[in-house]
């Protein structure tokens, strides 16, 4: 048997970037030959082993996918005899289907390096069609390597408008999509993702809710930049640039989904889009079934974000309604990240980007005053169940008119 190493960790070798993870072909072995090595199988019909010791992907070579069974619904043909070259052109991107011996010398029968030079995303072959997770992946690669000036080739975009027409990207489990989309928007540019999926289509597909907003304008006093997509990708990006974690970037892609809905005889205007979006919000949470901090604050960023802005007029009944809400005494962190998702909103508009958001230092010290309430005191005073809760409100409310007074 030979094995070679294959797809990122050779492509980001070659491009100089550290590599993670590495995962490798098996080309003339056969499952019992893996299993006697020691190997680990990772699935009953998937011929994917893990190595003994390093835990990597060893893969056997393979042709010939078909959707249905196996590792995340697919079967495969591996046998001894499939080559090298025949398991390298059935993947996804030409800078992807690259191999590598224990020598460093290279297979390259797509032309992968030719295109790493070119800057260039694109397919290897027509069995690009075989795997409809692609048209992400492809989206996320050209996220992660847009600062390094690579776009997606117009032939490979085309492919991808044929595969999001074709109805294909529905049949994918929510797991694999969340999967990509996850990654995706835990990149440097996670805009370029959205933009990619756009432009072919499929954003329409996965999340309309979102492609929705593009060509929804909003007042121009308050947002130059006009159109809501145009809008939302700059928070995204913004949330990007700050380094913030995923529940954050989640609810900065889904904040406005409200302005979607919008009949167009109010434009610009978007009244009650923060409750009219949550229903969208809640839609694309479950489609993708994703994770329960993220589906959280998306919704709660998505009803107060312009609480949010308006912080400094709020009165204190409706600031401490804000922090009941987002439960700020026990989940502290989680008001944090609203707080961080109004202001990647209030700099995701065109100009203002670098404008001071005081409005998150006023909420942390309204939370900090409420907060500071506390309870010992009320339980020496006799105060007990629903008329503790009532007490320890009234403490609340007084401590926010203090705090309110002197900020
Ligand atoms: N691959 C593919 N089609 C897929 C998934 C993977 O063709 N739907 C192939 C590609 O050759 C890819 C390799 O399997 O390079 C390994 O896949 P994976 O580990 O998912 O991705 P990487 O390319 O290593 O990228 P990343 O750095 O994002 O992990």
């Amino acid at each position: 048997m030979q094995i070679y190493k294959v797809g990122g960790a050779v492509r980001d070798r070659l491009l100089g970037i550290p590599v993670t993870d590495i995962d490798w072909v098996v080309v003339g072995a056969t499952t019992e030959e893996m299993l006697a090595k020691g190997f680990r199988p990772v699935g009953a019909d998937f011929p994917v082993f893990l190595h003994p010791k390093s835990g990597e992907e060893y893969a056997l070579a393979r042709t010939e996918r078909k959707s249905g069974r196996g590792y995340g619904g697919f079967t495969f043909h591996a046998s001894p005899e499939v080559t090298l070259e025949e398991d390298l052109i059935r993947r996804d991107l030409t800078i992807n289907a690259m191999a590598e011996d224990d020598q460093q010398n290279l297979t390259d029968p797509y032309h992968g390096q030719q295109d790493l030079k070119d800057r260039l995303l694109r397919h290897v072959s027509p069995a690009f069609a075989e795997d409809p997770l692609r048209v992400l992946r492809v989206a996320r690669f050209a996220a992660r390597y847009a600062g390094l000036g690579f776009t997606v080739a117009p032939q490979t975009l085309e492919l991808m408008r044929q595969l999001a027409d074709s109805g294909e990207l529905q049949a994918l489990t929510a797991e694999r999509s969340w999967k990509e989309i996850s990654r995706a928007l835990m990149e440097d540019q996670p805009q370029i993702f959205i933009e990619v999926l756009r432009e072919c289509g499929a954003l329409k597909v996965l999340m309309p809710e979102v492609d929705a907003l593009f060509g929804v304008p909003q007042p121009e006093a308050h947002h130059p930049e006009i159109d809501t997509g145009v809008h939302t990708l700059s928070v995204l990006q913004q949330s990007a640039l700050h380094k913030l974690p995923l529940t954050v970037r989640w609810a900065c892609l889904l904040h406005d989904l409200g302005k979607g809905l919008t009949p167009t005889e109010e434009w610009p205007r978007h009244i009650a889009h923060e409750h009219t979006g949550l229903k969208l919000i809640k839609a694309v949470n479950e489609r993708f079934k994703v994770p329960k901090d993220c589906q959280e604050l998306a919704l709660l960023v998505g009803q107060y974000h312009t609480h949010g802005h308006r912080a400094l007029e709020l009165k204190p009944s409706t600031l401490l309604e804000l922090l009941q809400s987002f439960d700020v005494y026990r989940r502290p962190q989680r008001f944090e990240e609203f707080i961080a998702a109004c202001e990647m909103d209030a700099r995701g508009r065109k100009g203002l980007e670098q404008r001071s958001y005081p409005q998150a230092d006023y909420l942390r010290g309204a939370a900090a005053a409420a907060r500071g309430v506390a309870v010992q005191p009320l339980l020496e005073q006799g105060f007990k169940g629903p008329e503790l809760g009532e007490a320890i409100k009234r403490e609340r409310l007084k401590a926010i008119k203090a705090y309110k007074e002197h900020a």
